[in-house]
């Protein structure tokens, strides 16, 4: 038998991104990439996986410090 596990000490980084999916992947051409491309990381923007600026809000809202990786040409 498979004994349930306690998973109440865990905390999700993904509140509210694509939730119906098992695991959140996206695939990248980097030949569709402008010169300066930012990914998000702190997974509360509405144009995930780009960033849209919503870390800011998180950021100031949280005490926190995440940010885009901007990825360059
Ligand atoms: Fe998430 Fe900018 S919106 S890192």
């Amino acid at each position: 038998t498979v004994k349930p596990r306690n998973t109440s000490h865990f905390q999700s980084v993904n509140p509210s991104i694509r939730k119906d999916e098992a695991k959140v992947v996206d695939i990248v051409n980097i030949e569709d990439l402008g010169d300066s491309t930012a990914f998000c990381r702190c997974w509360r923007s509405a144009k995930f996986p780009y960033c849209d600026g919503s870390h800011g809000r998180h950021n100031r809202e949280n005490c926190d410090n995440t940010g885009p990786v901007v990825i360059k040409k």
